[in-house]
């Protein structure tokens, strides 16, 4: 079926098919696995944006990986200003001397980012990096060291491959920008 035919009406348009997601997917995954040749990887993943970006990166990475997911809740005294996260789900298991990486849907604020890199890494992990999917650095607050990324994206809402509109959409297979109108 044509994909553009399916779309919801809510998108205004396409940012990336899901051939050129897929392509770049790879493209990240042959860099990580060959950054990380002969260690013991383990992918973190972030509830549940990243969910559909790590799966895709794991299957295209090509040393073996461990993989474990966290979940945050983030709140806001007011709606201008984000930045207080706690994690709502802990990982499995311990990470020390590990080398993780830790998976994201996108980077905004970098408030998200920060927070976990910085609990992580008290946990002593071997290495420390993050790869997430979207960087919209336009819209930094905090600085965050991003590792690797797949794409750069302009300062406008996104759905699809994990991110959502109100749990809605991260089922589909592209990345999209929704209409104006829709953008919380
Ligand atoms: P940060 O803490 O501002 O970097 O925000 C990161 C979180 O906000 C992400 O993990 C997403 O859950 C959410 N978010 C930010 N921008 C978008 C977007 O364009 N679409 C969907 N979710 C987004
Ligand atoms: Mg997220």
């Amino acid at each position: 079926m044509n994909e553009e035919k399916a779309l919801p009406s809510e998108i205004e348009r396409v940012l990336y098919t899901e051939e050129q997601v897929q392509q770049r997917i790879a493209e990240v995954a042959a860099e990580i696995s060959e950054r990380y040749q002969g260690r013991d990887l383990k992918l973190v993943g972030v509830l549940k944006g990243s969910v559909f970006f790590l799966t895709a990166l794991a299957r295209a990475i090509r040393i073996p990986v461990k993989i474990d997911f966290l979940s945050i809740s983030s709140f806001s005294t007011k709606p201008s200003a984000p930045g207080l996260v706690r994690i709502a789900k802990d990982l499995d298991e311990s990470i020390e001397g590990e080398d993780v990486l830790l998976v994201e849907d996108i980077v905004d604020t970098g408030f998200t980012a920060r927070y976990l890199l910085q609990t992580l890494a008290a946990r002593g992990p071997n290495s420390l990096a993050l790869c997430t999917l979207l960087d919209r650095t336009s819209r930094r607050i905090v600085q965050v060291p991003v590792e690797f990324r797949c794409f750069e994206i302009p300062d406008r809402f996104v759905i699809g491959f994990g991110l959502d509109f109100k749990q809605l959409y991260r089922n589909l297979g592209c990345l999209a920008v929704m209409k104006p109108e829709r953008n919380p």
